[in-house]
């Protein structure tokens, strides 16, 4: 009698731990989800320094006089590391920080580092003004690099609303455009507010991340107006004016 009340006792507690367990599983614990923004924001924030310095390097990128600039892989991954620690108050790979953190940022280095290695000739060539090596090609350019290396644990991409993508590669998928035009388009969303869902990327399950984008005064010698007419680089503009949202960066991390 005493041993079948404690084994059905046993039984019980066997049960109880499955459930917890299970219900463990299929919610992500809220230390994964604040982790997982953290890293998002850790990848978003050293995209946007690269492409800082490659914009503040663009009249000496588009100096015809001058042959070697001295602009380097290194060169660009030591300038976004202090403009990072500038905007963050740390550097990326300072501090406690998990190994898979350290892995996916020293592949985004190494992305960015390999892009502007292998675009030498175009920035170094001589009497050549205006290269088209601007921060939109560099950032597509380094977050495909970056897809090469680590693109089975994480993804980072540049995409924009659907009436803005210059670049067809840049185009939203589903989720992507659902969520521009129901949050970000919608009036009443905070403005630089990231949106977080647990969702899909090509049917695997992933932590999915977007941080809008607005355009700045720099942005509309080629996205402003008159719209329709062509930039520098050759696309029509788009007739965008100060603080619309331009486009969001989205970051995939798979589960
Ligand atoms: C010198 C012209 C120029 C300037 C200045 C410029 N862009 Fe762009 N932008 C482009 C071009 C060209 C592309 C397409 C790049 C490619 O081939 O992937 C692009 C692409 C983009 C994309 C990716 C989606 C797409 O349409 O392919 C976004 C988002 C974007 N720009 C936002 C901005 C913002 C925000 C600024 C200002 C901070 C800015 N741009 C400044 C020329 C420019």
């Amino acid at each position: 009698m005493k041993r079948s009340l404690l084994a059905a006792f046993f039984e019980r507690m066997v049960v109880l731990a499955l459930a917890v367990g299970l219900c463990v599983s299929a919610a992500p614990a809220a230390a994964d989800i604040e982790a997982d923004i953290r890293l998002g924001n850790a990848l978003a924030d050293l995209l946007r320094a690269g492409r800082t310095v490659v914009s503040s390097s663009q009249p000496l990128i588009n100096d015809p006089e001058l042959g070697d600039k001295g602009f380097s892989g290194e060169r660009l991954i030591d300038e976004a590391k202090a403009l990072y620690a500038k905007s963050t108050g740390a550097s990326p790979l300072g501090g406690d920080m998990s190994e898979r953190d350290r892995r996916l940022l020293e592949a985004q280095m190494l992305a960015m580092q390999r892009i502007v290695d292998s675009h030498q000739a175009e920035i170094n060539r001589k009497g050549l003004g205006f290269k088209g090596f601007i921060p939109a090609v560099f950032a597509r350019l380094a977050n495909e690099e970056f897809a090469q290396i680590a693109g089975k644990e994480a993804l980072i991409r540049v995409t924009a609303p659907m009436n803005l993508v210059r670049n067809r590669k840049a185009r939203p998928d589903a989720w992507e455009r659902e969520v521009v035009e129901q949050k970000f388009l919608s009036g009443d969303w905070p403005k630089g507010e990231p949106y977080t869902e647990t969702a899909e990327y090509e049917g695997r399950p992933a932590f999915r991340m977007l941080l809008p984008e607005y355009y700045r005064e720099s942005c509309l010698s080629c996205h402003g107006g008159p719209q329709g007419e062509t930039d520098i680089t050759g696309y029509p503009k788009e007739g965008g004016k100060i603080g619309d949202l331009g486009g969001v960066i989205s970051i995939v991390i798979f589960k």
